[in-house]
């Protein structure tokens, strides 16, 4: 069984039992962060810590550890736990108070939970095929640059994808593409242009997307930053999305219709491959 991080302490995962009146639990008041790990070793984690302090900043929301004991304790999980590849999930919520709209007193404590997941994350089939996406009204809230366990949305969108045989949904507002339910959305356009949505209140700036940004722009791709409409995405050469737990993943069919020539792209393939290569 896995050890997990509670408020201070390490427990086997069946004793890790929370307050009934957590504010994540009554009012989604909570955030998280997911990280890779590989080898071993963290992926991109100074970019989910910076991430993490925003959310919470964003919400007034205060991280009872300073920038050493969020990493110690990131090492410690993975160490407690002789992972080797997977995901650390962390949550932190405004902690237990009496129900009520306004925030409870100063004072009250807040909840940090982590626990990981053990997965082979270089073995993806959808990596090596690519995945289907469907289009979706994007009805989340306005604040979508804080990572919130408001993620009801998200996962009814997942199901409507997959209700319509989609692997998963690129949500759509205003007549552009956001993003993916839990993935940043990015196309290649017929001039070999990698276009990917400005940061904004409507989207998660994404840490793999920075990543992978750099990476392109290493290796001499042209980047526009600005959003797509469905239309060309469905135009596009290429198009995949990007997240910490899945890297670079081809998406080669949108509402149906094939991207492409309907297989994973090559700079999609570039994107991927060198991605790996520089975080192992
Ligand atoms: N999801 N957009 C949304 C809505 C996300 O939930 C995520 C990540 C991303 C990609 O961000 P990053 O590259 O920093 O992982 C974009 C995580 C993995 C999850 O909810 O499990």
């Amino acid at each position: 069984s896995r050890t997990i991080y509670l408020d201070g302490q390490w427990l086997p995962e069946a004793e890790a039992k929370v307050s009934a009146f957590d504010r994540g639990f009554l009012m989604g008041d909570a955030i998280y962060e997911v990280t890779c790990v590989l080898d071993g070793a963290l992926l991109d984690y100074p970019g989910h810590a910076a991430r993490l302090r925003r959310s919470a900043a964003e919400l007034q929301l205060t991280l009872p550890l300073d920038d050493d004991e969020l990493l110690a304790l990131h090492h410690e999980i993975v160490a407690r736990n002789n992972m080797s590849s997977g995901m650390i999930y962390l949550q932190l919520s405004r902690g237990a108070a009496e129900r009520d709209f306004a925030f409870p007193p100063e004072g009250t404590p807040p909840t940090l939970f982590l626990f990981t997941q053990e997965k082979d994350v270089l073995v993806n089939p959808a990596a090596d095929k690519g995945i289907s996406v469907a289009l979706v009204p994007d009805l989340r809230w306005g604040r979508r640059d804080i990572k919130t366990v408001q993620l009801l949305y998200p996962s009814m969108a997942k199901m409507e994808a997959k209700s319509r045989g989609a692997d998963d949904a690129w949500l759509v507002e205003d007549g552009f593409v956001t993003e993916g339910s839990a993935a940043t959305a990015h196309i290649v356009n017929a001039d070999g242009v990698l276009v990917t949505r400005d940061l904004s209140a409507a989207l998660l700036p994404g840490v793999t997307r920075a990543a992978i940004l750099e990476l392109a722009a290493e290796h001499g791709v042209t980047i526009e930053e600005r959003a797509f409409t469905p239309d060309e995405a469905r135009a596009a050469r290429e198009a995949f999305i990007t997240s910490a737990t899945n890297f670079v993943v081809p998406v080669v069919k949108i509402d149906g219709e094939t991207i492409g020539n309907g297989i994973p792209g090559d700079l999609t393939r570039a994107m991927r491959a060198a991605y790996i290569e520089t975080r192992r």
